[in-house]
């Protein structure tokens, strides 16, 4: 079972969801382009955040600076083959994460968007819950749904703001799985017990 994992924007908390997701599924976690290696990248993240280090996959390329992949691609002189991408067979559950939001290029003439629909998997849509959450998940939901691609539901990362979570489930006719809250910290103990209080693991199955 794969399941990838998109967001309205970067720095939504696609990784903090996804990281979460992978602990409570005790999956492999895949970040398949990494744009940007000053901070380590997502890989790092999520062992920092507690997957354990032999459940997170290396990335298919890894690219030194932090913009679009098919950018970041071209001035480390690096082509993209999306044959590459696609997720591999793995002993377990595997969570994919994007990068940016489901309209950012991974070449100059290939979307996120489009990957995701050449694979098929059900996709997870993470989305801040601040003001403008609404337009960008909306837009996100229905960018995925012209491409074909199966939207499993949203999930909300942030403060609580019932409106706009309820208007974009209904709105968008989609399922809100849960909202993470803010946290803290971020490590394998807060994330699986704001994950299991927040969302049914088994929406996941
Ligand atoms: N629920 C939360 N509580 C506290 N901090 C959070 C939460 N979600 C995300 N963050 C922090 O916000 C920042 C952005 O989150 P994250 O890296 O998960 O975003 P992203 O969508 O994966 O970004 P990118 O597009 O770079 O992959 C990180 O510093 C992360 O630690
Ligand atoms: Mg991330």
């Amino acid at each position: 079972m794969t399941i990838v994992v998109t967001g309205t924007d970067t720095d939504v908390g696609k990784t903090a969801f996804a990281t979460a997701l992978t602990i409570a599924l005790d999956a492999f976690y895949w970040k398949p382009v990494q744009a940007g290696l000053e901070a380590g990248g997502d890989a790092a993240a999520a062992i920092a955040h507690g997957v354990p280090p032999d459940r997170v996959l290396p990335e298919a390329y890894r690219l030194a600076t932090p913009c679009s992949p098919h950018r970041a691609a071209e001035i480390d002189g690096v082509a993209i083959d999306p044959a590459r991408l696609t997720p591999p067979a793995v002993p377990g559950p595997l969570v994919v994460e994007g990068a940016g939001g489901a309209l950012v290029p991974v070449t100059r003439d290939l979307l996120y968007a489009d990957l995701f629909a050449r694979w098929g998997h059900p996709v997870v849509v993470v989305a801040r819950t601040e003001l403008g959450t609404i337009n960008h998940s909306l837009l996100t939901i229905e960018a995925l749904r012209a491409r074909g691609v199966p939207v499993l539901g949203i999930a909300f990362n942030g403060h609580p703001q019932e409106d706009s979570e309820a208007t974009i489930a209904a709105m968008g006719r989609v399922r809100r799985l849960g909202r993470l809250p803010r946290l803290p910290v971020l490590n394998r103990a807060t994330l699986a017990a704001a994950f299991a209080d927040a969302f049914d693991a088994r929406d996941f199955a």
